[in-house]
């Protein structure tokens, strides 16, 4: 049944037991995985062996979010590596129509992710080529940051294209999300919530997954999810 998706991000699991952390999120609708590269951002995480490591540990598809310089070269990689989605930033990309191609053509869906401060009218042109956007609601780089409400506009004029047909991306937001959060996000039309610390920090990160999605669902009954 179509439903508002919840991304469980890794980097706020045991980095000893990521199979395990992966496990204990079952039911989540993707397992969002930020790849850093101590440049682009100012912190190191994984890259492409673990990535690969990881997709043998599960049939959860993986949102591989590169935190890194260069992604016109290195972000092929993830796709042929079978993740699911595949996101560059477009303050990294140097050719981000190019790389949208040919992340689709290894089979991957391409996200596009736009930091705090980066507006989004510039790239709308460049979205066209994308399947998902990734609107950053606190600066990459680390877990547990406090959420940006500013950057609802982006995600309110991302929903507004997508509705009246102009524009067909999944809107997912990243940063920040958690329970008192997220009604914002729902309400001003996110599909894709991507929360850290607010899964990994529970008691019980299975359930805090299946909380969260139902909290969306009570703050938007109106809405209609993609299938
Ligand atoms: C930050 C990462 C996020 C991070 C979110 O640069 O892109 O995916 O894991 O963590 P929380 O949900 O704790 O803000
Ligand atoms: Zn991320």
């Amino acid at each position: 049944m179509p439903q508002p998706l919840i991304a469980p991000s890794i980097l706020s699991a045991d980095f000893a037991r990521l199979a395990d952390e992966m496990l204990a999120v079952k039911g989540a609708d993707w397992l969002h995985v930020d790849v850093m590269d101590a440049h682009f951002v100012p912190n190191l995480t994984l890259g492409l062996p673990v990535v690969q490591a990881l997709l043998k540990a599960t049939t959860t598809p993986l949102d591989c979010h590169l935190m890194i310089d260069d992604p016109d070269r290195w972000a092929i990689g993830y796709a042929e590596a079978g993740a699911y989605n595949v996101t560059v930033h477009v303050e990294a990309a140097r050719d981000p129509v190019a790389l949208a191609r040919d992340l689709r053509a290894a089979g991957a869906r391409a996200g596009l992710s736009v930091k705090p401060d980066t507006p989004l009218e510039p790239h709308l042109e460049t979205l066209r080529h994308y399947d998902t956007l990734l609107v950053m609601s606190v600066e990459p780089g680390f877990g547990g940051q406090s959420f940006i409400p500013e950057v609802l506009e982006k995600v309110r004029t991302a929903r507004r294209l997508v509705d009246t047909g102009h524009l067909q991306v999944l809107v997912e937001i990243d940063g920040g999300i958690n329970a008192d959060t997220i009604d914002a996000a729902a309400e001003a039309g996110v599909d894709c919530f991507v929360a850290g610390s607010a899964v990994y920090g529970a008691d019980d990160p299975a359930r805090a997954v299946r909380a969260l999605r139902e909290q969306v669902i009570v703050a938007t009954p109106h809405r209609a999810w993609a299938g």
